[in-house]
């Protein structure tokens, strides 16, 4: 029997929502396996995964535009159930006879919605009012004949809509959203009665389909693996590790941009956690040649995505096995990376060093066994996967590290202050034991100084600023709300002990409108 035998499969097809990998996300929890796929895919490609059932997600489209995003009508006969969402829903009601417009007013954020008389596979159990979660301009204002309206809020005379026979359902509102407070049992009745899936998806599948696909996608060949000493990099070495044993090696980068004592920590971690083949690359001062003078931080990131890349390939070259270079290299992309850089028709926030900073001329194919998943799945399957705590549980670090944390120009210098004060930073987090809690706390070097006094003598130097915040996924976050005790130890240590910073500052900016790091 193969992984895939063991589980069912639900298709998320993507119309371009913010919410469509949550929707993916949300089946997952209810331990069945998703998988998004375009809108673009087609219908023939989509029926040979054998879904048990297709979800459309919501769109930042309406039905009425010229080039609306579609499907191909014949998934509606294809004998597959169907959920709509939002966007999705409307595109049901459309393509199958109902109306759709646009109300004037819209409905947005919570709302109370009311279900119909009659009875109702996906609301049987849930009470006659609830709170949904809604984002929408047009709303459905007649549902297609052999449809029945189940729910109904005060903008949306079809919030939602039913054909028991044909198993095609529509929800004008998010029940993916964690404020649809009855959102999950909605898709879990989607899920499993009307789709009839089996509830086996567990860390353990994610773990086991993982390694088939790395079988399937890599062969024999060689495999190179970056390695920064974070939790995504270190769980997609594992898994990759777990499905194709030595064909892998591990190359740590230091790119000079690393925090203090950093690569030989994380070397030594790995060699004692992995019997693997681990080269460690000492490249800081061809990183920091290559930065000389460079100020735009989506240059820097785009110049170290490069020399990264740049890096690997002569490694692959070095561990050509009968002429022949490793191929594959293997990164721990996840899907908050791919989105930020503008991946999935989302607009750039800033290229992550390992998809929008990789060069066009690149000479590998890339595995990426965690682009789907969110960092505390990605935590989840590293747990599963035996690795230590210091591993599962560092606070994530940029790939690009210290280059995007120095405001301006780097140089030696600039780095040396900055080490030193973020080494002072995690150690008084941790000393609070705040480390697991905090998502990140890191310090910042800008590009001012400032005027001080110290020992009655005027100073001139740089302000650290120090950076705290919680978040879920990275995608959102908030500034942390430090004791007041615990950032004056962090300020008066900085000061004291690291030349050239005169004065501390906290920022408390949020994401958004602020993002985690500077630059
Ligand atoms: P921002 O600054 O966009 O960061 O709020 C979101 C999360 O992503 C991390 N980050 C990166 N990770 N390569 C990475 O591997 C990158 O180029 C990169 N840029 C930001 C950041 O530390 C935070 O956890």
């Amino acid at each position: 029997m193969s992984a895939s035998d063991s589980f069912d499969t639900v298709l998320v097809v993507d119309f371009g929502a913010q919410y469509a990998q949550l929707i993916a996300r949300r089946v997952r929890e209810a331990h069945v396996h998703s998988e998004i796929v375009p809108r673009s895919m087609p219908l023939a490609e989509m029926l040979a995964r054998r879904p048990k059932g297709i979800i459309f997600s919501g769109g930042p489209a309406s039905v009425h535009v010229v080039d609306a995003p579609v499907i191909d009508e014949a998934v509606y006969q294809a004998g597959v159930p169907i959920l709509g969402i939002c966007y999705g829903a409307q595109l049901v009601a459309q393509q199958l006879g109902g109306a759709v417009q646009r109300t004037g007013s819209g409905e947005y954020g919570r709302t109370t919605l009311t279900r119909g008389e009659g009875r109702s596979v996906l609301f049987e159990e849930l009470p006659v009012e609830q709170v949904v979660w809604m984002s929408h301009g047009d709303a459905i204002v007649s549902a297609p004949d052999g449809f029945v309206v189940t729910a109904s809020t005060p903008g949306a005379p079809v919030a939602a809509l039913e054909n028991t026979e044909r198993a095609i359902y529509g929800v004008q509102f998010h029940p993916e959203v964690v404020h649809t407070e009855r959102g999950q049992e909605l898709l879990k009745r989607f899920l499993f009665d009307v789709c009839a899936c089996r509830p086996t998806w567990t860390n353990t599948s994610i773990i086991e389909q993982a390694v088939d696909a790395v079988r399937a996608q890599v062969g024999s060949e060689r495999v190179i693996c970056g390695l920064s000493g974070g939790v995504d990099s270190a769980v997609a070495a594992a898994l990759v590790h777990k499905a194709i044993g030595d064909q892998l090696t591990c190359v740590l980068v230091d790119t000079g941009m690393l925090r203090l004592h950093e690569a030989e920590q994380v070397e030594e971690t790995f060699r004692r956690q992995f019997q693997v083949d681990l080269l460690h690359v000492k490249a800081g001062d061809r990183f920091l040649g290559a930065l000389d003078d460079v100020i735009e931080p989506e240059q820097k990131r785009k110049i170290i995505g490069e020399t990264f890349i740049r890096v690997f390939e002569e490694a692959a070259r070095d561990l050509a096995e009968g002429g022949v270079d490793a191929r594959f290299l293997v990164q721990g992309t996840l899907y908050p990376d791919i989105v930020e850089s503008g991946g999935d028709d989302n607009a750039t926030i800033k290229s992550h060093h390992n998809v929008g900073g990789l060069p066009e001329d690149m000479n590998f194919e890339l595995v990426e066994p965690l682009s789907q998943l969110f960092k505390d799945e990605v935590r989840a399957v590293g747990e599963e996967l035996g690795l230590p705590e210091e591993i599962v549980w560092r606070q994530p670090f940029p790939g690009p590290g210290l280059a995007v944390r120095i405001i301006g120009t780097i140089t030696p210098e600039r780095l040396e202050i900055l080490r030193n004060a973020d080494a002072i930073v995690i150690e008084e987090i941790r000393r609070a034991g705040l480390y697991r809690e905090i998502w990140q706390s890191f310090a910042v070097l800008p590009a001012v100084r400032t005027v001080g006094v110290m020992g009655d003598s005027r100073t001139y130097e740089y302000p650290i600023i120090i950076r705290a915040v919680t978040s879920e996924d990275a995608m959102t976050a908030d500034w942390a709300r430090l004791p007041a005790d615990v950032l004056e130890r962090m300020a008066s240590r900085i000061i004291n002990e690291v030349p050239g910073v005169n004065r501390v500052a906290y920022d408390i900016t949020s994401k958004p409108p602020g993002t985690i790091e500077w630059e």
